[in-house]
């Protein structure tokens, strides 16, 4: 069946579920407030670089089904149907939360809601907020208590946006059970191909869905600070952690998947969500539950010194020296650079008196705008220029193949630190080259 669907917000999951939805037949009408975006979505072009999306956009804007706007009215007017999926970035100078793009939407949306509505939001959010916009809406809305909001919440991943949104592990859908209301079977109706095609789905009331996605996401935190905090017991051991990874990860109850250990994590997910994770519990008293995260944190934010360190020891001193960064983004297949590692280390590195040159395969706009007085190269060969040690910091597939013979014509000294241990030790040794890695021996 197909439905009429208004998406809030356009960024990573905005965008991405405008268009996936659309993709899955719906008619949709994506809506923002920042006009820039617009215009690029208009005209087919993504505003950030996620693999297949393009493709999705241009396909259903041609076949009629996706349009964008920045009116409510229009969108209100349109859809029965709405998605909120704008940002909830970290307050400054505080762990929680900050809610205000949450909030503008069912400040704005809800007073022209006429007809009967399902509002799901997406967006990760502390617990209690779906409770708390439900009531809100009833009470702008004129449509009053034919108002529902229930919670959607979004596990995708950057780098495959498309694919997590349409074939996902799992749909997760909490709706109010004080009210019985549409939600769920308007839910069935949105997701039908994907139900069809047997994904779990997981029905439940707002605070469990709430806290799915802040679980999933503390515990993806906890699985790769674990993985650190080992790789410091390997290295003041002499044992390697990359092995250690693969024996442990056999065992299914334990799994491979993020035990890669590295410069640790980054971007505009797992790091403010553990942190307003925290905050929220303390809220609600039961804060003890929670100090873990902040050692999950602390260990994560320490890779990033020992990343320091390493290159300080390469060079005897960063005071004049020159060091090559490949990679910016917070990981490889994305141009996201918030609370990226990688650019952390290169600005904390350049702070301490070296010349830093930058490349990252698309993230160079991005990091140049956040970091400007990096200098930026236009390729892996031309960072590396006279470098005295060279810094893997995220593990694109262009810097995995590097070879030794690339970059012996142009570095000065032939030292390598794997900062994602995605480079294979032997073919650098055996070249004459001084490889480091992460937790490695
Ligand atoms: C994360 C979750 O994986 C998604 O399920 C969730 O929907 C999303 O946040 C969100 O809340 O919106 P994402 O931020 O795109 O997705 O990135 P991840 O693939 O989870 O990687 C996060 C960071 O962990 C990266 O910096 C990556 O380099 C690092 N990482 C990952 C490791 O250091 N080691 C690993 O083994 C895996």
């Amino acid at each position: 069946m197909t439905s009429r669907i208004a998406v809030f917000g356009t960024g990573y999951l905005g965008a991405t579920h405008a268009a996936c939805m659309a993709e899955l037949g719906h008619e949709v009408l994506g809506v923002d407030v920042d006009p820039n975006k617009l215009a690029m979505l208009e005209a087919g072009e993504v505003p950030f670089y996620e693999p297949g999306l393009e493709e999705v956009l241009r396909r259903n804007i041609a076949a009629g089904r996706l349009r964008f706007t920045a009116s409510y009215e229009e969108a209100a007017e349109f859809a029965d149907i709405h998605f909120l999926g704008v940002g909830t970035p970290q307050k400054k100078g505080e762990f929680a939360a900050d809610m205000r793009f949450v909030d503008s939407v069912i400040e704005t949306l809800a007073p022209l809601l006429t007809r009967p509505t399902v509002i799901f939001g997406k967006s990760t959010v502390p617990v209690g907020t779906a409770e708390r916009l439900g009531a809100r809406a009833r009470e702008l809305a004129p449509a009053g208590q034919d108002v529902e909001v229930a919670w959607n919440p979004e596990f995708l991943r950057e780098g495959y946006a498309v694919k997590d949104t349409l074939h996902p592990d799992r749909l997760v859908l909490g709706v109010d059970r004080h009210r019985p209301g549409r939600a769920e079977s308007v839910a069935r109706e949105v997701y039908e191909q994907l139900l069809n095609e047997g994904i779990p789905f997981v029905v439940t009331d707002l605070a469990t869905s709430e806290l799915v996605k802040a679980s999933a996401n503390a515990f993806l935190a906890t699985k790769i600070s674990f993985i650190n905090a080992i790789s410091e017991v390997c290295e003041a051991s002499g044992a390697d952690v990359t092995v250690l990874a693969d024996a442990i990860g056999h065992d299914a109850r334990i799994g491979r998947r993020f035990l890669n250990a590295g410069i640790g994590f980054g971007g505009g997910c797992l790091p403010k969500d553990i942190r307003a994770f925290m905050a929220r519990a303390g809220e609600l008293g039961a804060d003890q539950a929670l100090t873990f995260l902040r050692e999950v944190d602390n260990i994560n934010m320490r890779r990033r010194t020992r990343m320091v360190e390493l290159a300080r020891e390469a060079c005897g001193s960063l005071l004049g020296a020159n060091v090559a960064v490949l990679g910016a983004a917070f990981k490889p297949d994305s141009d996201d650079v918030r609370d990226s590692p990688a650019l952390n280390v290169a600005g904390q590195i350049q702070l301490q008196g070296a010349a830093v040159n930058v490349y990252d395969p698309k993230a160079m706009g991005n990091s140049k705008a956040l970091f400007p007085t990096l200098t930026y190269t236009s390729s892996a060969l031309d960072a590396c220029a006279g470098a005295d040690v060279v810094l893997v910091l995220t593990e694109w597939t262009e810097f995995r193949k590097l070879l030794p013979s690339d970059l012996e014509a142009v570095v000065r000294k032939k030292v390598i630190i794997d900062g994602r241990n995605c480079l294979e030790p032997t073919t650098w040794r055996d070249a004459g080259w001084t490889y480091r890695g992460l937790g490695r021996p």
